[in-house]
């Protein structure tokens, strides 16, 4: 089994948390990475994002200034979806809606080659339907990484209804060869994780609802005495509520409305007023005085 050259070229679409970290990963392993956005300066955005990153390691020690410049070298902003032509690995980070992602890869297949492969990461949406309707669904399948991409591990390899095994097992062998640790999954909602870790951010929710306890306990609860790295509300305030709120809602539905997977008001309510967690810099906690919102 053998991965993506490392010559290979590749792109990513969409310059937010996980597309910026994704990229980053990407030209780490040696790749050039070309990164697009839709939205005017977020690709710029994003790639000063990585390199401020990268110089508070290198203030640390902790990378050679050399390598620095080496990895910034390596990462280019597109200018248009066209100026992708070139990729052998296209990895789409865009906003988790089905009917957007599914016009980008239609728009994809028309610009790269036949031998390229179209990833998404995709938190909880079905491959297969991203897939349909392409003329070559059996190139496209998740890559689903976890935030933060440079740091996370772990990677989903979902495949679709139409996923070739050989895509799949490029995937699984490009993933190893960027030092992640993949493990394969099918198309069902949520996959692995994220289906795990529903009822992680529901009950948690559904505890705050019924004012059971403040945000700040129970966040130091699961982490002190539950053993989890971080409480659900500070994890979604890390995830970002719009994606969190997008994934809940997508299992929801594909699940028929099965009540256990119901999405919550209160997260809602948060989407509404645009306070989207730390990206915002105010969801359950604000990040400019570090206190939780919520009181009991
Ligand atoms: P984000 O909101 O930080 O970034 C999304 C970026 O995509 C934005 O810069 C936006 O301008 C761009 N975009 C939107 N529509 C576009 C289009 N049509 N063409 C090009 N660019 C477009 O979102 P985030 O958190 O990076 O999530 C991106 C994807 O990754 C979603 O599918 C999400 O479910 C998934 N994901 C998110 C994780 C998280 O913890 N935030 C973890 C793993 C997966």
């Amino acid at each position: 089994m053998s991965g993506l050259p490392k010559t290979g070229i590749v792109a990513v679409i969409g310059a937010g948390a996980m597309g910026s970290g994704i990229a980053q990963v990407a030209a780490q392993a040696g790749h050039g990475v070309l990164l697009y956005d839709a939205m005017e300066g977020a690709a710029e955005k994003g790639r000063s994002g990585i390199l401020a990153g990268l110089d508070k390691l290198v203030a640390k020690g902790k990378l050679p200034a050399q390598e620095r410049d080496a990895l910034a070298a390596r990462i280019t902003v597109a200018p248009s979806l066209d100026a992708l032509a070139g990729a052998g690995l296209v990895v789409e980070a865009i906003v988790e809606r089905l009917e957007v992602k599914r016009q980008v890869f239609a728009a994809l297949e028309q610009i790269v080659t036949p031998d390229s492969i179209l990833a998404s990461n995709t938190s909880s949406l079905s491959i297969t339907a991203i897939a349909a309707g392409l003329k070559h669904p059996e190139r496209v399948a998740g890559l689903h990484f976890f935030n933060p991409a440079p740091v996370m591990k772990l990677v989903e390899i979902v495949a679709g209804l139409a996923s070739d095994r050989a895509v799949l097992d490029t995937l699984f062998a490009t993933a190893e060869a960027w030092g992640k640790v993949p493990v394969h999954a099918t198309s069902t909602p949520g996959f692995i994780v994220n289906r795990v870790a529903r009822p992680f951010y529901a009950e948690g929710l559904r505890l705050l609802e019924e004012s059971a306890a403040d945000v700040a306990t129970l966040d130091a609860v699961m982490r002190e005495a539950g053993g989890f790295r971080m409480g659900p509300f500070e994890l979604m305030d890390l995830i970002g509520h719009d994606v969190n709120f997008a994934v809940t809602s997508s299992v929801f539905q594909s699940y028929f409305c099965d009540p256990r997977y119901r999405p919550s008001l209160t997260q809602q309510e948060l989407v509404a007023a645009g306070w989207l967690g730390r990206k915002s810099g105010r969801g359950f906690y604000d990040y400019t005085t570090g206190a939780a919102l919520s009181e009991p």
